[in-house]
C-alpha cells in the first residue's frame, strides 16, 4: 500500500519539533516537504530548529522558508515560552544548515496541486503560509484531502490572551482568510492540549529514558516548563502541536466532534484572534470545520512513545 502523503508547516519551536518527530518517524507516512512560517520564533530560526529536527531522525524531507511575519502586523513571538532560540536554549547547534529554498509557500501549493486529492497538510503556527497559498492558488481547496490545524480554541480560554490561542492571535487576518476561503479543516485547539497533552514530570522522565529521541523531546521543553509552571499553571509541559499530528496520523483518536462554521476575529480588540465556533448556525455559512473537543489521551501518549522510542535512520 502506498504511503500517505503530507506536507508540514511549522513555527518550529519545542513542540512543533515533537510533532515533526511524529510525522517523520512514521512508517506509513511519506512528508513530501516542511514549510516554516515565523511566530513561536523568527523565520530564520524555524526553519533552522526544523532542519535540526530533520536532521536529527536521518530526514532528507525538503524545508522551504515561508513568510517572515504577520500579513498585516508586526511578528510578536513566544521566545519566553519556548527560549531564546524557540528549542529550549540547551546549546543545540542551530545554525548553518541550508533549507531546500525560500519558496515556502509555493512549495507548499506545489505539493498539494501535483498530487491532487492525497496530502494532507497539517499546520503548526500561524496560517501566514497557508493563507497566501490561498491567494496564490485557490484551487488547493478542492486539491487538499485533509487539512488539520493546531489553532485556536474550541471552549475557552486562550492561551495569549483570555480569548485567543497563539497561532490565531500572532496572523489573526491569515486565519479570517483561511475560515472564509471555503477550506474544510480540523480544529485541534489549545482547550484540548490542556486537557489530553500534559506531560507531568514522571511521564517526562520516562520519555527521557527512551533514548536519543526522547531526551532531545523533554530536554528542549525546560524553558516551557517553567512556564507552565508559573504562567499557564500546569502540572508539566503542554504538547498542542504533537496532539494535533496524532490526530492527523490517527483521526480516530478523536473522541468527541462536531462539525460547525468557525471562524476568526481579525483586527486589534480584546477580540484579536479569538475562535468563533458557530455551534447553532447562526452565522447562515456553511460548516467549514471538524472542531475536536476531546482525544484519547491515552492513545496519543502511546503514539508520543512508539515515535520517539524508534530509533530513525540518524540514530
Ligand atoms: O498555542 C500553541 C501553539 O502556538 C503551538 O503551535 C505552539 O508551537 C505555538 O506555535
Ligand atoms: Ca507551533
Amino acid at each position: 500500500m502506498s504511503k500517505r502523503k503530507f506536507f508540514i508547516d511549522t513555527d518550529t519551536a519545542t513542540d512543533d519539533a515533537v510533532a515533526l518527530v511524529m510525522a517523520l518517524q512514521h512508517p506509513d507516512v511519506d512528508v513530501l516537504g516542511i514549510s516554516t512560517v515565523a511566530g513561536n520564533c523568527t523565520i530564520e530560526q524555524a526553519t533552522q530548529n526544523a532542519l535540526y529536527t530533520r536532521d536529527l531522525v536521518g530526514s532528507t524531507v525538503p524545508v522551504h522558508v515561508g513568510a517572515n511575519g504577520p500579513l498585516m502586523r508586526p511578528l510578536q513571538t513566544a521566545h519566553h515560552v519556548h527560549g531564546k532560540d524557540g528549542m529550549g536554549d540547551i546549546g543545540l547547534p542551530l545554525h548553518s544548515r541550508k533549507p531546500a529554498s525560500h519558496r515556502g509557500v509555493q512549495a507548499m501549493i506545489d505539493a498539494i496541486m501535483n498530487s491532487p486529492g492525497d496530502v494532507e497538510l497539517v499546520t503548526l503556527g500561524p496560517l501566514t503560509n497557508l493563507a497566501l497559498a490561498l491567494r496564490l492558488e485557490p484551487a488547493i481547496v478542492g486539491a487538499l484531502k485533509r487539512v488539520v490545524t493546531m489553532g485556536g480554541t474550541a471552549v475557552l480560554p486562550g492561551n495569549i490572551t483570555p480569548l485567543a490561542e497563539f497561532n490565531f492571535w500572532v496572523d489573526p487576518e491569515a486565519a479570517a482568510i483561511v475560515t472564509n476561503s471555503g477550506l474544510h479543516f480540523e480544529m485541534a485547539g489549545w482547550d484540548i492540549s490542556t486537557a489530553h497533552a500534559v506531560i507531568h514530570d514522571e511521564l517526562a522522565a520516562e520519555l527521557r529514558s527512551l533514548g536519543t529521541l526522547g531526551q532531545f523531546a523533554v530536554d528542549i521543553q525546560g524553558v516551557l516548563r517553567e512556564f507552565c509552571r508559573t504562567e499557564t499553571v500546569l502540572d508539566g509541559f503542554d504538547l498542542p502541536d504533537p496532539l494535533a499530528m496524532a490526530i492527523a496520523l490517527d483521526p480516530s483518536i478523536v473522541t468527541r466532534e462536531a462539525q460547525h462554521f468557525v471562524d476568526v476575529i481579525p483586527g486589534d480588540s480584546a477580540a484579536r484572534g479569538q475562535t468563533i465556533v458557530d455551534e447553532r448556525g447562526a452565522s447562515g455559512k456553511d460548516v467549514n470545520c471538524r472542531v475536536i473537543y476531546e482525544a484519547d489521551r491515552d492513545r496519543f501518549l502511546h503514539m508520543l512513545h512508539q515515535a520517539l522510542r524508534d530509533a530513525g535512520p540518524g540514530n
